[in-house]
This record gives C-alpha cells, sequence and structure tokens, in this order.
C-alpha cells in the first residue's frame, strides 16, 4: 500500500517509516520539521517539506503519490505547553488536522490510522484503563486528540472514512535496527533525561512527585517500546478495508513501572550512577496510568515483544550513548 506518513520525520512516525520500508508497503512522508528530523528517514523515501494543513499541497501529493493511507503523527505533543498556549496546540493537532482530513476527502483517500493518546483519559478512576474508560482529559494536549477522535467517529458514521485510532501510552526507547531514537529540544521525558544524566550531560534529574499512592511514591507509568508502536500501525493498516470502520485500541502492556525503577534499570543498565533531586509533583500528572492490552491483541493480533523495561532501556541507552548529541552527533 502507499502510505502517506504526516510527522513521519518525528519520533514514533520515523520508527514507523523504517517498519513500512520494510514493505510490502510504500512510505511517502510529510513533516514540516519544526520538530522532526530528515536524518531520521530511511534513504530515498519520498519527502515533501510542508504543513499538514496545506490542503492544496497535501491533495496534490496524495494524487501524485497515489496514496491509499494516511498515518498521521504530526502533532504538537508538549502537555505543559498546551496548558501555556493552547491555542497553538487547536491550531495544529485540531484546525490542521480537519484540513488534511477534509484534503483526504477531496482526493477519494479513506484509509487513517491516528496517534492518539493516553492523555484522552485524564485521570482515570478505575485501572487498567480500557476502551471503555470515561475519557476526561485533563491538558488541551489530551482534549485536541480527543477532538480528532470525535469529528473521525462522525466522518465514519457518514461512511466517509474507515480508520484506526492508536492510543499510546508512553512511547520509549529506540529502534533495535535502524539508527534512530528520540531527538526532542526541549526534552521532558524521562527516560531520554536520565539517559542524559548517566552520560553526564545533565547534572541530575528531578523526580516530580514523591508522595504519590503507589509502592515507592513515585508515578507508574506503562512504557511502550516504539518499535512494537510501529508495529502495531502496521498490522493496522490490514483492519481498513471496510468504509465506515471505526476502531479505537490502546497500546499499552498492562505493566506500570515507577520513576524510580526507572533511574534504577538506567543505572544498572549503564554502569553509571545517576543523580537525582526531589521534586515537587509536576502539575497535571495522574499518580498511575496503565491500560488492559487485550483488544490491541485481539483485533490486532499485537502483543508488545520489546516493551519490558529492560529491553526499552537498553535500547535507548544504547541511542543516546552513540547519539549523545541526538541526530547531530
Ligand atoms: N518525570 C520525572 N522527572 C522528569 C520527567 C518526568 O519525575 O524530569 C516523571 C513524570 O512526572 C511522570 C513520568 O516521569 O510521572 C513520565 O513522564 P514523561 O514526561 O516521560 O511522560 P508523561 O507520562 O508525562 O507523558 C506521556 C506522553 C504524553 C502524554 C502523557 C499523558 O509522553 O504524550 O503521557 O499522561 F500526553
Amino acid at each position: 500500500m502507499n502510505v502517506l506518513v504526516v510527522g513521519g520525520a518525528g519520533y514514533i512516525g520515523s520508527h514507523c517509516v523504517h517498519a513500512l520500508a520494510e514493505g510490502p508497503h510504500r512510505p511517502v512522508v510529510v513533516d514540516n520539521l519544526v520538530y522532526g528530523h530528515k536524518a531520521a528517514l530511511p534513504q530515498g523515501i519520498p519527502f515533501y517539506n510542508n504543513n499538514l494543513g496545506n490542503k492544496n499541497a497535501i491533495s496534490s501529493i496524495l494524487q501524485k503519490e497515489s496514496i491509499e493511507a494516511v498515518m498521521h503523527f504530526g502533532a504538537y505533543a508538549y502537555v505543559g505547553e498546551s496548558v501555556e498556549d493552547p491555542l497553538k496546540y487547536y491550531i495544529n493537532n485540531v484546525a490542521e488536522t480537519l484540513y488534511l482530513l477534509e484534503a483526504m476527502q477531496a482526493s477519494g483517500v479513506t484509509k487513517f490510522i491516528f496517534s492518539s493518546s493516553c492523555a484522552t483519559y485524564g485521570t482515570p478512576d478505575q485501572l487498567p484503563i480500557t476502551e471503555e474508560t470515561p475519557q476526561k482529559p485533563i491538558n488541551p494536549y489530551g482534549q485536541t486528540k480527543l477532538d480528532i477522535e470525535q469529528a473521525l467517529k462522525a466522518l465514519a458514521t457518514q461512511k466517509q472514512l474507515s480508520f484506526v485510532a492508536l492510543r499510546y501510552f508512553n512511547a520509549a526507547g529506540a529502534s533495535l535496527k535502524h539508527p534512530i531514537g528520540e531527538d526532542h529540544t526541549p526534552e521532558t521525558h524521562l527516560i531520554p533525561l536520565v539517559c542524559e544524566v548517566a552520560l553526564g550531560k545533565r547534572p541530575h534529574v528531578s523526580i516530580f512527585g514523591t508522595d504519590y499512592p503507589t509502592p515507592d511514591g513515585t508515578c507508574l507509568r506503562d512504557y511502550v517500546h516504539v518499535d512494537d508502536l510501529a508495529t502495531a500501525h502496521i498490522l493496522a493498516l490490514d483492519h481498513l478495508n471496510t468504509p465506515g470502520t471505526q476502531l479505537f485500541i490502546n497500546l499499552s502492556t498492562g505493566k506500570p513501572y515507577s520513576v524510580r525503577e526507572v533511574i534504577q534499570t538506567v543505572e544498572s543498565v549503564s554502569s553509571k550512577r545517576v543523580t537525582t533531586l526531589e521534586a515537587p509533583r509536576r502539575p497535571g500528572d495522574p499518580a498511575t496510568l496503565y491500560a488492559d492490552p487485550t483488544r490491541a491483541k485481539q483485533i490486532l493480533n499485537w502483543q508488545p515483544k520489546h516493551s519490558d523495561l529492560g529491553s526499552i532501556i537498553q535500547s535507548a541507552w544504547s541511542w543516546h550513548a552513540q547519539h549523545p548529541n541526538g541526530f547531530h552527533s
């Protein structure tokens, strides 16, 4: 299948582009390189430097490249920034995405895979989270993802679209096959920050909250290897043949780890000491997030293969140690 990967030069998008390029699919990438890295792409992949909401440009790419399906990774994803600058998030993540969908409709492209998020659940009343858990986002980032889920539902109900919305839990790790990994500026995610402390690039990592109602007082999260996320996207492509298909699927392992466990695992994988600073809770962080992966197994036949914490951190550590300045190394 010819697949347009929007945001294909970003962290999760680039891992998916590499997976598609292994065949039988043919990826075509659109990315405005605001956060993405061209160096993250395989050689020889058609690449267009465009905004996702540029309807005319996207329509002509869809036609020129005979695109049959679109995967959309092109969202802004800093939760804190979304609280400070909500308009930036509503414009890019909602308005521009709607223009992308409009360009698809105008070109007769009806297959769509959407990067949704655990952030749509907010602070859940019950654990583990399932796809039926009420979605009550607590920040504009999560709300923008939910807004698009609802727009997709309306389009599928009218048989104008088939879609799979994949709700990622904590994407982590680096490619096991290709020289690509996590390179965000600024970096806010726990695992890359801890690796950078182990590498001596940062003096310490802050532990945001040590008084949570969890076994060691720090937050628990459900980390999923980015290669496993990429595999789920490939499997999801096979579920888009019937017009009106609408699927919402959590991508998770069901097994959460604490902030302290992450830090200890980086120390043991890297054989380096990591200096920590106990800091106040970060606003908007739920104590515990983990999800039941049953639906992903039943519908997609997806099972995470590299998402135990040791494998995630081994791959992240290799990437950071070999690329201390990310893609500029
Ligand atoms: N943390 C620290 N210190 C840091 C950074 C993070 O203690 O310097 C903690 C956080 O408080 C949290 C855990 O490490 O408990 C994981 O934090 P990340 O920032 O790595 O990831 P989040 O859980 O905040 O974010 C993820 C996704 C978002 C998504 C969010 C929903 O990356 O896209 O889950 O909660 F919106």
